[in-house]
């Protein structure tokens, strides 16, 4: 991504809200396929007011939307001719993408589109070679999937066509069929998008999901979007949803964002087309903690000095004369003690609260250097409010 669009909102929402389960409700609950096509036909969300999500997502210092365009049920959320299994022909029968991209243009919010290679609804949909397929329809006819290449072609075509400028193409489950014409395709319709890596071949940045593998530390050498969602068990609308801590999700987002990444928060709002209260809450809590500290997380390069920072895990980055601890885990205490500093700071502010920190160099004993007899001199920043930051990253700023 580029380093102005940081954090984005994903959104999952389908015909699946209905079930109120997750979003690959069809295959892996015990859901008949004819009860399922026949009940998306009634999804009716009259509550769906796209600018609510798109302020939502704004106040929250998010600078675009990656919305669902087709997920793995193949249900299409956009008026698209290829198949008569789209909003058109449900109970609403409004095109919601149309309605989204129009609040989004209205204030100043880019979007992304999101469209899955797995489809259990096209007749030519089975790819054998891919994963997701449990509930392909077909699987044993004679795959033809060029049959389904075309209408993938087609379909993007659309997206990419009708709803203005797309800020990214957010393919998901790698296909494993190479054929760059599809990004070849989407980069002629919107020139300059950025497409990722899920898709018919290696896109622009990597994707990251849910922190399954695990992040290290290590600043990205690709561009790279992180995501994960605000519920544990589900990206599309969850009754029961095990929700995320805000400590894990601003740890998380600060992690990937000083390593030079990029991050998408992932919502599931229901069948009416409401984000709900859960769900906005911790939207509303990581967004006032990220627009407390991004400025130091936009726009900055590593920083590579070894200060030698005691005991809590950190990542440093700079801009200018200005240097970011990301305690992306908190602070074990409320002292931080740093053994190697460039020169005596200028200031040191804690981005949470804004508040300047009290700061001295001095001799450090304790834990840190128990094995000398005498005190070596370090900096140390002191009587950080700790107690109040429980829910959040801590970030502070050191200008030299
Ligand atoms: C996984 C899930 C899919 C979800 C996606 C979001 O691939 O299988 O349901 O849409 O993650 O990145």
């Amino acid at each position: 991504m580029t380093h102005e669009n940081k954090l984005g909102m994903f959104i999952h929402w389908g015909v699946y809200a209905m079930y109120e389960l997750h979003e690959q409700v069809l295959a892996r609950y015990e859901v008949n396929r004819e009860e399922y096509e026949a009940r998306a036909l009634t999804f009716n969300p009259t509550e769906y007011d796209p600018e609510k999500w798109v302020l939502l997502a704004k106040d929250a210092g998010m600078k675009y939307i990656c919305f669902t365009s087709k997920h793995h049920d193949g249900f299409c959320m956009w008026d698209t001719k290829y198949t008569d299994y789209n909003i058109m022909n449900t109970t609403y029968g409004k095109d919601v993408l149309k309605m989204l991209a129009d609040a989004c243009q209205k204030h100043g919010m880019l979007l992304s589109i999101y469209y899955s290679c797995p489809d259990w609804y096209h007749d030519y949909g089975y790819n054998p070679e891919a994963s997701h397929q449990w509930m392909a329809k077909n699987k044993d006819r004679d795959p033809q999937i060029e049959i389904y290449l075309e209408y993938v072609k087609n379909q993007i075509t659309e997206l990419l066509s009708n709803y203005g400028k797309i800020y990214t193409l957010f393919w998901d489950i790698p296909p494993k069929i190479y054929d760059p014409s599809f990004n070849e395709l989407a980069r002629k319709l919107q020139p300059g998008i950025y497409i990722n890596d899920r898709g018919y071949s290696e896109g622009d940045f990597s994707t990251p999901e849910r922190e399954h593998d695990g992040i290290a530390p290590k600043r990205f050498e690709r561009m790279t979007e992180a995501c994960n969602a605000v519920g544990e068990q589900s990206w599309g609308f969850r009754k029961n949803e095990d929700f995320h801590t805000t400590r894990y999700l601003t740890s998380s987002i600060d992690k990937v964002m000083a390593l030079g990444g990029s991050y998408l928060l992932n919502v599931g709002p229901d069948a009416n087309g409401i984000i709900t209260k859960e769900y906005e809450d911790i939207i509303r809590f990581v967004g006032s903690w990220y627009n407390r500290v991004s400025v130091a997380t936009e726009n900055h390069e590593s920083d590579d000095f070894d200060y030698g920072v005691y005991y809590n895990k950190s990542i440093v980055t700079k801009k200018g004369e200005k240097s970011y601890f990301h305690f992306y885990e908190g602070l074990v205490s409320s002292g931080v003690w740093m053994r190697n500093i460039p020169s005596t700071p200028k200031s040191v502010v804690l981005l949470n609260t804004g508040e300047k920190l009290t700061f001295a160099i001095e001799p450090m004993i304790s834990k840190f250097n128990r094995n000398e007899a005498i005190a070596l001199p370090g900096l140390h920043i002191m009587n950080i409010p700790v107690e109040n930051l429980y829910g959040e990253a801590i970030i502070i700023e050191i200008e030299w």
